[in-house]
Formats: structure tokens, sequence, C-alpha cells
């Protein structure tokens, strides 16, 4: 390949509108030479957040720095230094950092501005490499932190956990298994529900969209939900709330029911219950625990080696096919973490 296929930003994103290949442009431009200090990356594969859609919003982005109109689409992707002009980083390694939507991308190595660059060495190159986008990825590092470090999940207690059958609660369902908790997934429709069962291993399900969700939290968690991790907010945060039990944690990672749009929703009508039940709600943000992330990435490797922790990838093929891999989180096309493998 001679020259760098780039999908750049042609238009911003309308309230409601679904991510489709007619907000971008397929762009031809020579490959970038690195220059003093950096290193030139081969894109093997493309990992993707919900968040992601916030970057097409323009100015309505509140939480996201929005994408400029013209610019390479931002994302986080894995693969191989092809030139390198930095010792720290060898022609051959493999590395996980901010490629963007492309194929060749120049990386300064600078791990400074974590938003941005985000670099991760991969020391444990697996096969094939996109697993270091899926079970030992940033999806997999949100599942790991949120749940151990503000969840605190004991053996015996009740986790819950919205969007199960996506990228990170797949990972969340596995790994309070793995710590002797029992698992309540919540999905939309009845084969994402029979997966999580299945092939998880989550002992029960609530359809979302089908079920009572207040009466399957009383049926299944009698004595309240002892964690709540949460990654949609809306309705099914609110009635968590209303479900918790005493002591109880409400581990806020995400809110995919509000599409990140403006203006923001009302907020759940049950915190009150945070006041009589003692409980305890609280956000976090995947990079605040980048430097843990080598020890993190130990124990999910061991996990994954002994078989506790089964991968719960869903590749898509090709770079053109990266609008459709984030718009199927919104509409809940697929199960898992979503990869787009080139
Ligand atoms: N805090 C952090 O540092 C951090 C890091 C990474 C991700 N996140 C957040 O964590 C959440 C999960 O991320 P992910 O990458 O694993 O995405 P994901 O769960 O794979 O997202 C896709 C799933 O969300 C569900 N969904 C879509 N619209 C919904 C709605 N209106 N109500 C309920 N569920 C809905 C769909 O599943 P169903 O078919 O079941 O509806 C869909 O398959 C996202 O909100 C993301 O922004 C936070």
């Amino acid at each position: 390949m001679t020259l760098n296929r780039q999908l750049c930003l042609s238009r911003n994103i309308r309230q409601g509108e679904a991510v489709t290949s007619e907000l971008f442009e397929m762009k031809e431009t020579p490959i970038p030479e690195p220059g003093e200090g950096e290193f030139l990356v081969k894109t093997s594969a493309l990992g993707f957040s919900p968040a992601q859609r916030a970057y097409l919003m323009g100015e309505e982005s509140r939480f996201h720095e929005p994408i400029e109109i013209g610019d390479v689409m931002r994302g986080r992707g894995v693969g191989e230094i092809l030139v390198s002009k930095n010792k720290d980083y060898k022609v051959g390694d493999v590395v996980a950092c901010s490629t963007g939507w492309q194929d060749y991308s120049v990386q300064s190595g600078d791990i400074g501005e974590l938003l941005v660059k985000t670099l991760q060495k991969v020391d444990n190159p697996q096969q094939p490499q996109y697993l270091h986008l899926g079970i030992l990825g940033s999806s997999a590092f949100s599942a790991y932190f949120g749940l151990l470090d503000i969840g605190k999940p004991q053996k015996g207690e009740t986790v819950v956990v919205s969007s199960a059958a996506g990228g990170v609660g797949s990972i969340v369902c596995q790994i309070a298994k793995i710590k002797g908790c029992k698992v309540v997934g919540i999905a939309g429709g009845k084969d994402k529900c029979q997966w999580l069962k299945e092939f998880v291993g989550v002992d029960e399900t609530i359809d979302y969209k089908n079920d009572d969700i207040d009466a399957k939290f009383k049926q299944y968690c009698p004595t309240g939900i002892d964690v709540y991790f949460d990654n949609v907010g809306g309705d099914i945060l609110d009635l968590a709330l209303k479900n918790i039990a005493l002591k109880g944690r409400a581990v806020i990672c995400g809110m995919i029911s509000t599409e990140y749009q403006e203006p923001p929703l009302p907020g759940p009508r049950y915190y009150y219950n945070v006041i009589y039940k003692r409980a305890r709600m609280e956000g976090f943000f995947v990079w605040d625990y980048f430097n843990q992330f080598p020890a993190a990435e130990k124990e999910l490797i061991d996990w994954y080696k002994s078989g506790q922790l089964k991968p719960t990838e869903d590749v898509f093929k090709g770079l053109e096919s990266a609008p459709d891999a984030l718009q199927s989180m919104f509409d809940g096309r697929s199960c898992g973490i979503k990869i787009v493998d080139f």
C-alpha cells in the first residue's frame, strides 16, 4: 500500500441521526513520515466506544472535544511500528494508541496527554492483535477498574450489570463471576439474554425491552442490589437505585441511553435511596487508571489463559466498516466488544 486511506468527517451529525458512511469522506493521502522522536504505526485494528458519537456533534458536544470538519476521525487502534526514530520504540513493536480511522499514523511516544495519546506498548503480543482492543483493551480495563475499584464486589453479593451484552458489560459480568458473585445481566431482547446465560455465564437475565424491570429486580435481588454497574443511565439506573441494597454501590460508567445528546435528561427520581440505604454512586474515568493498566493486563491475561475470561469481540471487516461498527453500539445489533480488523 502506498497511500494512507483516512476516514475524515464531512459534516456534523444531527440529533437522533444514525452514524453512517455519509458523514465521512474517504481520503487518500501520502503516508506520513515520522520526525525525530516519532514513529510510524500501521493500523491493524480499531476499537470503539459509544462516546465517539459525541465527537461528531460539533459545538453541541459538551464532554468531548469535537472533530473538525475535514479532520480524520479520532479513535483508538492497535498496530505495528514500521519506521522508528524513537529509541524506546522499535520497528516490529506492537502498540495500542490513538491511531484515528486511517491506515497509518505518526506517534510521538509521548503519553503525557492521556486523553489524546494514551499510547500503550503491548509487551505480550497476543494473536490476534485486536485482543489488545478487546479483552485486554480499554473496555476490559473499564470493566476491571470500575467493578473492582469502585464497586468492590464481595463474594456472595449480587451484581447487576446494564448493557451486560455489550463490550464493557460482558467483561464486568465475567469478572463478577470470577469474584464469586451472583450476576444479573440486563440486555435488550431474548437472543442477547440467551447469549448472556449460555456464553458469558450470568445467573439471571432481564430483557429490558420486554420484562417488568422493577419486578425482576425484586425477584432476582430479594435483599437488594449490592453492586449496580451502570452503562446506560436513564430509567434503568433509576430502577436500580430504587432497588439498591443497604450500603449498595452504583458504579457510573456510561449513559448510552441518552445518546450523549443535549439537553441532558432529568436525573433519577429514586436517588433519595442513596440516603435511606446509605448507598454510594460514583463515576470513574478509565484513563485515570492508565498507570495501573500493566498490572490489570497481567491478571486479565491469566484469567484468559485459564479459560475464566472469554473473548467477546465482534469483528467487522475493513476500515470502510468503521461508521457501521460505531452505529451498531446504538442500535444494539451485536454482542460484545466491537472491533474493526483491517
Ligand atoms: N467511564 C469510562 O471510562 C468508560 C470507558 C469506556 C466506556 N464507557 C461507557 O460505558 C458504556 C458501555 O460501553 P461499551 O463500549 O461497552 O458499549 P456497549 O455496551 O457495547 O454499547 C452498545 C450497547 O448499548 C446498549 N444500548 C444502546 N442503546 C440503549 C438504550 N437506549 N438503553 C439501554 N441500552 C442501550 C445496546 O445493547 P442492548 O441491545 O442490550 O440494548 C448496545 O448493544 C458506554 O456508555 C460508554 O460510553 C465509559
